[in-house]
């Protein structure tokens, strides 16, 4: 007897068609979407409030709960005008991709289970090597963003470099870390006070010559320094720390170099990102996130090692129902993803990548990333010709920062005014942008990274600001 759980071909092909005619409409509207709509956030709870069902309902009315409802709400990260936090847009390919995946349900823990998905996989890992440097020792794993490569890659430089104590170990990253770098020390079972966050200089980036002091200080009150986390694009700024010198500051003390490169990683794609991100090729290992810089949809992250042995001994074990499952085979190479992250059982994650790379060619992404980075330096030049802002952190990739300026404000009040034009900007529709504390101060960001925003989008964003700044300035400072 077949139930409903197993729809037949028609029924599938009724399902997809549904749901394609949503998706496509959705997706064809986005520009004329808000990029942040809270208005009545607070009532969807009441839509999906209820007991588990125990009979089901259409699935059209459902489609039409998904997206006339639930969906649009917050803010919209596949919108163009998504300029706030740092994300990539999700690419329809990589959605297709998705589907075939999901609906295929392979299962590429260990390579003999679906080896062809498996080097799939393994092939996507590779480019990424290649494209940052790493030699052929060198492996990694997909994972489902730059939080978990960070974790995993603290947990690879414990087991690697802390011999001793644990609660001895000392981790070192700038003070515009992500926090999912002193989130991984935690979870790792660092001591919180052992992770040390070093100061930056007027661009943002690691003082490399602090972080020699604060290692000695530490070596010489016995701790066992044993991390350097270096950052190609901080969150904040899009910073890039001086990494040539980092790893000479790792080498000298013998510490692990992790760059997290969650932000700025896949710019290497392009001829200036060469330039910006050199070194990157020194590190230990390197946390890349293509869904941001890559455009990949959400659940899409990635961590390099070097030596792959090393990710491997940190996070092999051994068990007997596995024995027999590993006896399919295991990939020269690379190993069993299974064994070189904590998840066993995942989708397989590497045909997301993998499709929409082999289907419209790196080409693509080179010129779209060129194309941010154009908008975040022509973004910066319109900001300098708007009187009652100022530029705190000039585009070093596709992120720039500015705040209010104005001669007769103290420093509250300009951080209010900063407040207000975010404010006005954030409700006018086409562009969402955010804000963050730099040296003590409120700032807006611009990250150009969606792969949909283009020059009239920035222009866009532009223009709203100096709208901004004259209505939250009483029409007196706007350009
Ligand atoms: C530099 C940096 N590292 C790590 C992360 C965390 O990545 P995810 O949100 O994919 O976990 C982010 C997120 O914005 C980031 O900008």
């Amino acid at each position: 007897m077949s139930s409903v759980l197993e729809p037949d071909e028609r029924e599938m092909r009724r399902l997809l068609e549904l749901a394609v005619e949503r998706i496509v409409t959705y997706i064809g509207t986005l520009p004329d979407q808000a990029a942040y709509d809270p208005d009545g956030a607070h009532e969807l709870a009441a839509l999906v409030d209820e007991p588990l069902p125990e009979a089901g309902e259409s699935f059209e009315s459902l489609l039409a709960l998904l997206f006339d409802r639930l969906i649009p709400k917050g803010v919209n990260t596949a919108s163009p005008g998504s300029l706030s936090y740092v994300t990539g847009g999700g690419l329809f390919h990589a959605a297709v991709a998705e589907l075939i995946v999901t609906a295929t349900n392979r299962y590429v823990g260990y390579w003999g289970g679906a080896p062809g998905l498996a080097e799939v996989e393994s092939r996507v890992l590779r480019w990424f090597n290649d494209m940052v440097g790493f030699p052929p020792s060198a492996g990694g794993v997909l994972l489902t963003g730059g939080s978990m490569a960070n974790l995993t890659a603290t947990v690879t430089a414990r087991a690697a470099r802390l011999t001793g104590e644990l609660a001895k170990g000392t981790l070192y990253a700038s003070d515009q870390m992500h926090h999912s770098v002193e989130k991984s020390a935690l979870v790792a079972g660092l001591p919180p006070d052992n992770v040390r966050w070093v100061p930056t200089d007027e661009q943002f980036r690691i003082r490399p010559d602090v972080l020699e002091e604060m290692i000695e200080r530490d070596l010489a009150d016995g701790f066992t320094p044993f991390c350097l986390v270096g950052t190609a694009g901080t969150t904040n700024t899009g910073a890039i720390d001086d990494l040539p010198r980092l790893a000479s500051v790792a080498r000298r003390f013998g510490l692990w170099l992790h760059i997290d490169a969650s932000y700025g990683g896949f710019f290497m794609l392009t001829e200036r990102g060469q330039e910006l991100l050199r070194g990157m090729e020194e590190a230990d290992s390197i946390s890349l996130d293509p869904h941001k810089s890559l455009f990949m949809p959400f659940g899409t992250g990635c961590l390099l090692v070097r030596d792959v042995q090393m990710l491997l001994r940190a996070h092999r074990v051994a068990s007997d129902y596995v024995a027999t499952v590993g006896a399919l085979g295991e990939r020269i190479g690379n190993a069993n993803f299974a064994d070189l992250s904590v998840e066993q059982s995942r989708e397989a994650r590497g045909l997301r990548v993998w499709l929409p790379l082999k289907h419209l060619g790196a080409g693509a992404f080179r010129e779209a990333l060129d194309e941010k980075l154009d908008l975040a330096r022509f973004a910066a030049q319109e900001l300098e010709r708007i009187s009652g802002v100022e530029l705190v952190a000039r585009p070093q990739l596709s992120i720039l920062a500015f705040r209010a300026r104005a001669d007769d404000l103290d420093a509250e009040a300009l951080d209010a005014r900063t407040q207000r034009i975010m404010d006005i900007v954030n409700h006018s529709g086409p562009v969402h942008l955010s804000g963050t504390v730099l040296d003590g101060r409120l700032a807006i960001r611009i990250c150009v990274l969606p792969f949909r925003a283009h020059a009239e989008l920035v222009t866009t964003c532009i223009a709203r600001v100096r709208a901004a700044v004259a209505e939250a300035s009483g029409g007196s400072e706007s350009t």
